[in-house]
This record gives structure tokens, C-alpha cells and sequence, in this order.
């Protein structure tokens, strides 16, 4: 199947201001305490280092790698444990640095997992969420913007490990 991009859905400008505005609201929610970001691999590392430049706080970031999806452009549903967190994460804040959720499947996967290894407290922030596509109820504190059930890709986002380096956020249609 062949892609190619179709529009632009969310300029590099408006990207830069809320994520900016997540930066100060997690700044001021976590001062003092030292939370740990985890970027969730490979999507997520665009949002995560633009995040962390603009907050005023000591954080620390670590990594974990999942697969949700193949090359395809559609969740298989299984969540495996690519690479796994460097750190001990017991009695820490720890915030999941998620690009998009779409099923909500991957994130509610981490959630458990990060829950059983007893940290202080765990909240999430995605840059993206496709409304209406989840299946199962989560609780995303740090949102940057919904976004219709359509595929996107740049500013860390992939079609078949292509456009991740785009400054904007576009949908993608087959060719
Ligand atoms: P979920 O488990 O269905 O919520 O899928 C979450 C993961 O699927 C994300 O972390 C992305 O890696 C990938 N994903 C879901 N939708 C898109 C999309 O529109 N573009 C690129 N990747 C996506």
C-alpha cells in the first residue's frame, strides 16, 4: 500500500504554543518533585525534548519501546515490551510521554505495567488523541489537541517509519 501526505492539520506554530502551555502546566504542577518523563518510543521523542526545553523544573527522562502497530496503518491490538525503562521507577512521579492515542490499548498496557512496579504516582501526556476511537475509559491529564479519526504523521509520528521528521502534524491518504 502506498501513502502519501494529504493536509496539514496542525501547523508547527500551534504545535510549539501547546506544547509550550503543557510545559508550564506540568512545571507548575511537579515543582518539587523531581517526576521522571517516560517517552514512549519512537513516536513520542519530538513532543518529549520540545517539552522538557521549555519547563522551569528538574525532571528526569527515561524510554520505554512498544509495538502496537506493524508498518500498517491499523492497531493489532498486542502490546510486547520492545525495550524496557533503564531506571527503578518505586516511590517516583512518573508522567507517560505518549505522541497519540488512538484504541488507548498501548497506554492502557503501560499504565498497568508501570502501576505494579509501585511508584508515587503515574499521569499521562499526549500530544494527540483520534476522539471516539478508544476502547477503554483513561484518564489523560496533559492533552494537546484532539484530532478526528483520520491517520496522521510528522513531529515524531510514522507511516511505515516515514515523516517522522516533519515540524507539523498531517494526515496521510493512499495512493
Ligand atoms: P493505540 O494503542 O491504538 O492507542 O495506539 C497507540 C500507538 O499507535 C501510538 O503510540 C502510535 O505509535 C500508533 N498510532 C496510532 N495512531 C497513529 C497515527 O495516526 N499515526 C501514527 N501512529 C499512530
Amino acid at each position: 500500500m502506498a501513502y502519501e501526505i494529504d493536509e496539514v492539520l496542525i501547523p508547527e506554530e500551534e504545535l510549539k504554543k501547546r506544547t509550550e502551555e503543557i510545559a508550564q502546566e506540568i512545571s507548575k504542577d511537579y515543582k518539587g518533585k523531581n517526576p521522571i518523563l517516560i517517552g514512549i518510543l519512537r513516536g513520542a521523542f519530538v513532543f518529549l525534548s520540545d517539552l522538557i526545553r521549555k519547563m522551569d523544573i528538574e525532571v528526569e527522562i527515561d524510554f520505554m519501546a512498544v509495538s502496537s502497530y506493524g508498518n500498517a496503518t491499523h492497531s493489532s491490538g498486542v502490546v510486547r515490551i520492545l525495550k524496557d525503562l533503564s531506571e527503578n521507577v518505586r516511590g517516583r512521579h512518573l508522567i507517560i510521554v505518549e505522541d497519540i492515542v488512538d484504541t488507548g490499548l498501548t497506554l492502557n498496557y503501560l499504565i498497568r505495567n508501570l502501576q505494579a512496579r509501585e511508584p508515587a504516582s503515574i499521569e499521562v501526556a499526549s500530544l494527540l488523541l483520534k476522539e471516539g476511537c478508544q476502547k477503554v475509559p483513561l484518564k489523560i491529564k496533559y492533552l494537546g489537541f484532539k484530532i478526528p479519526d483520520r491517520f496522521v504523521v510528522g513531529f515524531g509520528l510514522d507511516c511505515g517509519q516515514r515523516w517522522r521528521y516533519l515540524p507539523y502534524i498531517a494526515t496521510v491518504k493512499k495512493v
